[in-house]
């Protein structure tokens, strides 16, 4: 029976690298994602791929989700990333109730109530949950509060879950990718140039002296849901350049 494996977020940049990656593999695979145009298109360039719409700020959005791995995988799940995100640069004194909401909606309840719903699934296939976390959530800078507070909310699930979910056989893990070559700047609606600012900061404060690609961080995920990884849980794994230690 092929493993079986479901992405939030699979239509664009980390998580659309790690569908792309499992297909490959012989996987099946479910994406989840806003943008119909690129569900479709992915679709289509990967005969046998599921795509589901789903908006971690509608509630109860996940229900279909939940509905489908009951009805078409027969209630089996081998892996959940909860990939789904976005992120914004807003200092303190600008901040606003929505943005803070949003991003806790998104990067912390939908995660949670995802995860809440596949418990029964994963411990059918002694599973994995993986979380993509961030370097933000563990480095500290400014005018990323609501992000950074956000993705260290996630690390901390990711610890939570790990010890409850154990006796259920399920390991639970995050990546904390550092600044890596996706579209999320462009989705924050940033312009051009502050992008490309951003970018060269970034790539001179990392040790290892570049920004990661998708690869890098697909490695990872491809890596701890190996056969050989099924010691670890609990961690949260910085794939940085080594961003995180500076
Ligand atoms: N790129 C980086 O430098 C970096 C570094 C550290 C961590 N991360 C984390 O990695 C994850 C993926 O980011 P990325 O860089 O690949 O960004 P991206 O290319 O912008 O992709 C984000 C994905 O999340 C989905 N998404 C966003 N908001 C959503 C919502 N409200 N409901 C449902 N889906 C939503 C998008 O789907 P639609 O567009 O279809 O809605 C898209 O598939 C995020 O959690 C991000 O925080 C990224």
């Amino acid at each position: 029976m092929k493993k079986s494996i479901l992405i939030t977020g699979g239509t664009s940049g980390i998580g659309e690298g790690i569908a792309r990656y499992f297909y490959a593999e012989g996987w099946q695979v479910l994406i989840t994602g806003r943008n119909k145009e690129k569900l479709a298109a992915l679709s289509n360039a990967m005969p046998g791929l599921h795509a589901l719409e789903y908006d971690t700020l509608i509630e109860g959005d996940e229900l279909k989700i939940l509905q489908f791995i009951r009805s078409t995988w027969d209630g089996k799940l081998d892996v959940l990333v909860n990939n789904a995100g976005h992120v914004e640069l807003t200092p303190l004194k600008q901040i606003k109730s929505k943005s803070m909401v949003d991003m806790y909606r998104t990067h912390v309840i939908a995660p949670s109530l995802l995860s809440s719903g596949c418990i029964d699934f994963l411990a059918a296939t002694k599973g994995h949950i993986i979380n993509i976390s961030s370097s933000h959530g563990i480095k500290v800078y400014p005018e990323l509060s609501a992000y950074a507070a956000a993705k260290a909310g996630i690390n901390m699930l990711t610890k939570v879950w790990s010890l409850e979910l154990a006796p259920h056989g399920i390991r639970v893990n995050a990546i904390a990718p550092g600044p890596t070559n996706t579209p999320v700047l462009d989705n924050a609606g940033l312009p051009v140039e502050i992008i490309q600012a951003i970018h060269e900061s970034e790539r001179t404060s990392i040790p290892l002296q570049r920004r990661g690609s998708v690869s890098d961080i697909v490695a990872h995920v491809a890596m701890l849901v190996t056969a050989d990884s099924t010691w670890v849980t609990g961690t949260i794994l910085p794939v940085d350049g080594g961003l995180s230690i500076t």
